[in-house]
């Protein structure tokens, strides 16, 4: 595979990243992951857009956010990757390797390391239709979950936690509260209407969280930004999870309570109706 790192289109297997670079050494940096349809990237501006701010909240300087939109196109491309029903891009961005480790930004500027890579998505379909098992995990993450930070370790702890539970997701709980999955924001649906934690440090702003609050707006399906209790999910008549890739995808047990009879219910698939149809219009697909 072709992929693009600091200005140069290579195969994938040649590039090489410094051990000085803080990404490596701190987890300084940022990411996005988008899909794209038919070779069609899908909200890459709201991705970009979601980058440059992570990038502005962390202080790296990379004022050429809007050149990556014709990057990861390039690399559909040159990895013949349009055909495919699905791709998914990556973009990472770290503050760049000084010859030091300093916990403190370098004193010379260094550039950025960015790259960029292109790969062939996974269908989620199976999953997005009979729906999937989530464990509940204490969210042990920092309060900037804003930023979409490739610091990931507690993301990853409580997602393996979920496979050797036979589970699909984490979802995380803070304080008691439900914040959002280790990789997807979290819907709840009470006496028919749907909540999803309100925005701010405890989770990211999900693209996919903002088209699922548009399509209820368009299908008038009562919405609100609510903090939910753990202790109270067994009361909800739905649940399910948002993301790039999961789409949205029902969950149709909690640990070992079954949702909703065990099956998804009339809402969500309302929603991921809506949502297909919203990307056949745009995206043809
Ligand atoms: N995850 N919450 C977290 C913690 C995430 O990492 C993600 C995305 C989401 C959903 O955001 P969006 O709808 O913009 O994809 C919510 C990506 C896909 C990942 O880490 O692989």
């Amino acid at each position: 595979m072709i992929a693009y790192f600091n200005g140069q289109f290579l195969p994938r297997e040649e590039i090489r990243i410094s051990p000085d670079d803080r990404g490596f050494l701190f987890a300084d940096g940022v990411y996005e992951v988008i899909r794209a349809y038919g070779g069609k990237p899908f909200k890459m501006a709201e991705h970009l857009q979601r980058l440059a701010r992570s990038l502005r909240e962390i202080r790296i300087d990379y004022p050429a956010v809007p050149e990556l939109a014709a990057i990861g196109e390039k690399l559909i491309a040159a990895n013949q990757l349009a055909a495919g029903e699905y791709a998914t891009l990556y973009i990472q961005i770290t503050r760049g390797a000084p010859a030091s480790r300093k916990h403190p930004f370098p004193d010379e500027p260094v550039p950025p390391t960015v790259y960029v890579a292109a790969s062939p998505g996974i269908s989620q379909k199976a999953k997005i239709e009979k729906g999937v098992k989530i464990i509940l995990a204490p969210d042990i993450r920092w309060t900037r979950c804003d930023i979409k930070s490739i610091s990931l370790l507690p993301n990853v702890l409580a997602n393996q936690q979920a496979k050797e539970n036979d589970a699909e997701e984490a979802v995380f709980v803070r304080d008691g509260v439900i914040t959002e999955g280790s990789h997807t924001n979290f819907f709840m649906i009470f006496d028919g209407r749907v909540l999803t934690h309100p925005l701010n440090g405890h989770i990211l702003p999900g693209i996919t969280r903002d088209i699922i609050i548009d399509l209820c707006r368009q299908l008038k399906v009562p919405f609100q930004e609510k903090l939910v209790l753990g202790k109270d999910l067994p009361k909800a008549e739905e649940l399910f999870i948002s993301g790039t890739s999961m789409e949205v995808t029902p969950v149709i047990q909690v640990d070992d309570w079954k949702v909703g009879g065990g099956v998804p219910g009339p809402i969500s698939r309302k929603l991921q109706a809506a949502y297909r149809k919203m990307l056949v219009e745009i995206m043809g697909s």
